[in-house]
């Protein structure tokens, strides 16, 4: 594996060394190269949807899948063996880093997540520790290199980590939430204690991105899922500093970011600010829109509406080709859903997405 420097740099914020290999598709577009046809891949194309991930679900936890490498390996190649998209993205959970942090964390089951010892007071934030990420995310650094190992050289690898803000919101909140009110109590009330936490979990991130970069990611992606629910103000104010530390760690790697919220068209532009090479973009904001506005020195990644794969075939294949026009060609577009693939979604809907993109031919 062309990595160099493997260990260096672990935890002090050092860029992780890094000799280019043959770019994947996806490294291609993430760099605006011309491509015959756009990369494809679908986020949480691994996971509930698919019979084999079930199986192996009914005999193991979550977590338990997440800390054995070869479970994790096993249920991020599913995907590709299946359906045979552009990239394979890392099995594990955004929330994996907060529990070396020392916060106790559980999937329940239908419930979600469910995080106790988080963050409640100011007090809280100093609990939370520093964390070596070679040593306690040692098993997902290891699916990694087991998995870059595995594929084909074609295939990126796509590295992952929760933003800043959508990993506070989990702290504050003790779980998933739909009005975000004692994070945004929070962030109003002890403005000086939710940056303190903010730059923890900025250093944290950008250590576990710098990790996954050494261990073989072709590209990484920062999921702010739950950004969209700011303001712009609020966003300028709170996260954007926080966010572009970030990216700024990754960008001295050389390895391309794709930067991913939902329901972010009124951030947009902030967005790009805040950093990645590749602008996610959900389904409610038109395709050449969103580029339009991110600006053409990035790419942009999208956007399906997930639910379009509920659609019979004809018409998704159909929605797929719109949004492929609506790219019209240009070079740094990679092909995805506007949100991740939802569990009851059919499994030929998926196969027809990925084929009609694969199968598609740049007119230019
Ligand atoms: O295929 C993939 O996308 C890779 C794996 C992956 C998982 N989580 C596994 C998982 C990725 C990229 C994530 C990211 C993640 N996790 C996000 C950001 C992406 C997004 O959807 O915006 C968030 C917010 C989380 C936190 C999280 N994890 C929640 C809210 C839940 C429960 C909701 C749900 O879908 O059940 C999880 C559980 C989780 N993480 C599952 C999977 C496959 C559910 C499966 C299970 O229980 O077996």
């Amino acid at each position: 594996m062309a990595v160099t420097g493997a260990g260096a740099g672990s935890g002090n914020g050092r860029p992780a060394a890094r000799i280019p290999e043959l770019p994947t598709r996806l490294a291609q577009a993430c760099r605006l190269q011309a491509l015959e046809r756009p990369p494809v891949w679908l986020m949480r194309q691994a996971g509930r949807y698919l019979p084999e991930y079930r199986a192996l679900r009914e005999r193991h936890t979550l977590l338990e899948i997440c800390a054995q490498p070869e479970l994790a390996v096993e249920v991020t190649l599913q995907p590709i063996r299946r359906f045979r998209p552009d990239a394979a993205i890392l099995f594990a959970d955004i929330l994996l880093p907060v529990v070396p942090m020392g916060v106790d964390l559980e999937f329940a089951a239908g419930e979600g997540p469910v995080l106790r010892n988080g963050v409640h007071e100011p007090a809280d934030v100093e609990r939370l520790k520093p964390v070596d990420i070679e040593d306690s995310l040692a098993p997902t650094l290891r699916t990694l290199r087991a998995v870059r190992a595995e594929l084909p050289a074609d295939i990126a690898v796509i590295g992952f980590a929760g933003a800043p803000f959508t990993l506070a919101s989990y702290l504050i909140e003790g779980g998933s939430t739909r009005r975000f009110l004692r994070t945004k109590t929070f962030m109003y009330r002890h403005g000086a204690a939710f940056d303190g936490l903010m730059a923890k979990l900025a250093r944290v991130t950008a250590d576990y991105l710098l990790g996954q970069i050494r261990s073989g990611a072709d590209a990484v992606q920062l999921f702010d899922s739950w950004v969209g629910w700011l303001s712009p103000d609020d966003y300028r104010d709170f996260v954007l500093p926080h966010t572009m530390l970030v990216f700024d760690a990754v960008r001295e790697t050389g390895v391309p970011a794709i930067h991913f919220g939902v329901d972010t068209g009124s951030l947009l532009e902030l967005l790009r600010d805040g950093g990645g090479e590749v602008i996610g973009l959900d389904w409610r904001t038109p395709l050449a829109e969103g580029w339009r506005r991110v600006g053409y020195d990035r790419g942009v990644q999208g956007n399906l509406d997930p639910a379009a794969l509920f659609a019979p075939t004809a018409e998704i294949e159909r929605r797929t080709r719109a949004i492929l026009a609506e790219a019209g060609g240009r070079p740094g577009h990679i092909f995805n859903l506007g949100h991740g693939v939802l569990p009851e979604t059919p499994l030929d809907a998926v196969q027809a997405v990925i084929d009609t993109v694969k199968s598609w031919e740049n007119p230019e």
